[in-house]
């Protein structure tokens, strides 16, 4: 199998790389590089596998969230609503975009481990479905502006089980040593339970628990569930009922050739098998289930357009192929480790026969995309395209070295649409103020 198609996309005749039927030299060529592509249909159909995966396979109602954070555009929100899917949100910004794309308040669910009091307000004026409360603090907050207002906030409580999945240590987020959420293996998570129940402007619904990030195996989200089950069913003498159980994202995808996700309808089948054993061995009433994936619904359904610049070859070390990016538009290398698969996208099915670094253009020796790219020969002005830039690039982009960010498109049936203008060099100094200078140096 060629490599694109490996990655779930075509090649033309004459081996042009085609996303959502568009070819990638033709979106280049009209919008510039670098450039976040994206197929349309592909983040439907994610959507679709997940939405009704949990039809199929919850026990009871369910609802699935598109953890917004992967890729938070009005865009994405649009495209997740639109096919059925709420929101988790962590920020008023968050919340906003959110808005913008005329997602209902009630269909978002309010994530965020230190959420200030501006937050909380906020949440509770725009009327969001669920708060997810990480914290004693939050709780106390949440409690007092709810009633406040004359209002009961619904709430779930973030618990972490004590799991850590194999993933960088920087996006495991369910082991006891971590700054999110009350810890099942100690007193906190029986403690908040009580607090809420006796809180009178909460309305205690549920549990949440999300375990971590990029996970490839099923057997993590299994353990955490029958965790957060048993837990559950060990509250109920203090009155707890869970109406709700929240199960987070996490589900890994494709980067390299060689990664092998679960799909996600087996990924959900596996996971609801394991929650109706545990809800039945516990003999609990059936919740509603929810799942938030933010990586499997937009990762694979990026990519990243880059032109080839400088390209130095340091004979029998390396040869860095420069491109147009770099980790102010993707630090999931340079942060994580992340490894990447990169073609040429006018040969995109020429096989590889060079190795070599595709380095980014910042001032860092680190700012390198893919160390170990294999590609076909490359030339300057050659288009380089890198799969699976979905989730977590665009979102964490930054302007070090006071580069614009890039513009995203959405390509559906061959043809594109800006949903995100680039940003221009004046973009950049719009918040800037000069300096005024002192009375004594204008006196100079
Ligand atoms: N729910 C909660 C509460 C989360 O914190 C996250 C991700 C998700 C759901 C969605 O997880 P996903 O399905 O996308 O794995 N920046 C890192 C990933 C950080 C994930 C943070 N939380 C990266 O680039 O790998």
């Amino acid at each position: 199998m060629q490599l694109p198609q490996r990655f779930g996309f075509d090649v033309d005749p004459s081996g042009n790389l085609l996303i959502g039927g568009a070819a990638a030299a033709g979106l280049a060529a009209r919008f510039g590089t670098p450039l976040h592509v994206l197929d349309e249909a592909r983040v439907r159909a994610n959507c679709r596998a997940y939405v009704e995966a949990l039809r199929r396979y919850a026990p009871g109602p369910s609802r699935a969230l598109f953890a917004s954070k992967a890729l938070c555009i009005v865009a994405t929100c649009q495209l997740a609503y639109d096919e059925g899917m709420g929101l988790d949100v962590v920020s008023i910004g968050e919340i906003y975009t959110a808005l913008q794309a005329r997602v209902p308040a009630d269909a978002l669910v309010f994530h965020g481990s230190n959420k200030t009091p501006e937050e909380i307000a906020y949440g509770l004026e725009v009327g969001v479905g669920r708060f997810v409360v990480d914290n004693e603090y939050e709780l106390g907050l949440l409690d007092r502006f709810a009633r406040e207002r004359g209002r009961r906030a619904d709430v779930l409580l973030r618990v972490t089980p004590g799991i850590e999945p194999h993933t960088h240590r920087a996006i495991q987020t369910g082991g006891v040593d971590s700054k999110f959420g009350f810890g099942l293996l100690g007193p906190d998570a029986e403690r908040a339970v009580r607090l809420a129940l006796d809180a009178p402007g909460l309305r205690l619904r549920g549990l949440h628990c999300h375990i971590g990030s990029q996970i490839l195996d099923v057997e993590p989200f299994l353990l955490a569930a029958r965790a957060v089950i048993a837990f559950a069913a060990e509250m109920r003498g203090a009155g707890f009922v869970m109406d709700e159980l929240n199960l987070g994202g996490g589900l890994g995808i494709r980067y390299r050739p060689e990664h092998e996700p679960p799909a996600p309808a087996v990924f959900v089948h596996d996971l609801m098998e394991t929650v109706r054993d545990s809800l039945a061995r516990h003999r609990l009433p059936t919740p509603t289930v929810y799942l938030e994936p933010g990586r499997s619904i937009v990762g694979d359904a990026g990519v990243t357009l880059y032109t080839v610049g400088a390209i130095k070859a340091i004979p029998g070390v390396r040869t860095y192929v420069s491109v147009d990016g770099g980790m102010y538009e993707n630090p999931r290398p340079a942060l994580y480790d992340a490894r990447y698969t990169a073609v040429v996208a006018t040969r995109a099915a020429e096989p590889p026969s060079r190795r070599v670094a595709l380095a980014g253009r910042c001032c860092e020796s680190g700012d390198v995309l893919i160390w170990e790219a294999d590609l076909p020969e490359v030339r300057e002005g050659d288009l380089v395209a890198v799969f699976s830039t979905g989730a977590y690039t665009y979102s964490m982009a930054s302007n070090y070295n006071r580069y614009p960010r890039p513009a995203v498109v959405c390509a559906r049936d061959g043809s594109a649409q800006i949903v995100v203008e680039r940003e221009t060099t004046a973009d950049l100094v719009r918040h800037d103020r000069p300096l005024v200078p002192s009375p004594a140096a204008r006196a100079r």
